[in-house]
């Protein structure tokens, strides 16, 4: 087992999607996987594996913000061998064409972190999506008929910002959403080459403060995975 992670050796795929939330992993393992057993409950942070379509693949829950992405990420690629890391999460949009319901595949993502700044003594550090995953992703999308867009996010270290009008910011500058891990997310697999993309589904928007129902959240959480589950 690793600090976080109570998965014996060999448990674990090598594909790995990332739910932020632990329970998000138990339903997308019950929902598409074929006999998934449970390899992780330590902190509740659950974590499965089980087969889609004859493929191996894990689900693992990351919690929220960059620094526990961080942990389980780091701990998945250096003692488990997980080589494609695929976060699946929510985020609002900062746009108004990015409309609730969309699917975003975050081709890079900025940050507001003092992570990376530290790591790159004050300079900046561009986080990026692996190319493979993105086209593998781009033609999943395709040929199940699901639009996508694409394009930079922020991972924001805040859900609670205490100037609302900030996000504009970066909506000036083409930012298409934010969420909260994918810049740790896409930095530490560029450390240790590996793969990783986000695929996100935008629940709530900032620019209409409009916000998606519990159901319809299932719905596109269903195109997001049934995307995500391709790339295997
Ligand atoms: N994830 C989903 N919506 C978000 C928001 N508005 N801010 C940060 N992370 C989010």
């Amino acid at each position: 087992m690793s600090v976080h992670i109570e998965a014996k050796k060999g448990e674990i795929a090598e594909t790995v999607l990332l739910p932020g939330d632990p329970m998000r992993a138990k339903w997308i393992a019950e929902t598409f996987l074929e006999n998934p057993t449970c390899y992780n409950d330590v902190r509740g942070m659950l974590g499965f594996t089980g087969t889609y379509q004859g493929k191996r693949i894990s689900v693992q829950g990351t919690g929220m913000g960059i620094p526990s992405t961080l942990i389980y990420c780091h701990e998945l690629i250096t003692e488990y061998g997980v080589k494609n890391l695929i976060r699946v999460g929510s985020a609002g949009s900062y746009q108004e064409d990015v409309k609730i319901r969309d699917i975003v595949i975050a081709m890079a993502a900025s940050t507001n972190s003092g992570l990376n700044t530290i790591r790159f003594n004050g300079a900046d550090y561009a986080s990026t999506a692996s190319f493979e995953l993105f086209q593998k992703a781009i033609e999943a999308a395709k040929q199940k008929g699901i639009p996508l867009k694409a394009g930079n996010i922020l991972s924001s270290d805040e859900f609670y910002a205490d100037k609302f009008e900030s996000y504009k910011k970066w909506a000036d500058y083409g930012v298409l959403c934010v969420e909260m891990e994918t810049n740790g997310l896409y930095t530490v697999a560029a450390k240790h080459k590996v793969n990783a993309l986000s695929i996100l589904t935008i629940s709530d928007s900032l620019v209409t403060g409009e916000r998606t129902t519990a159901d319809e959240r299932e719905q596109t959480f269903k195109e997001m995975i049934e995307i995500a589950l391709e790339l295997a």
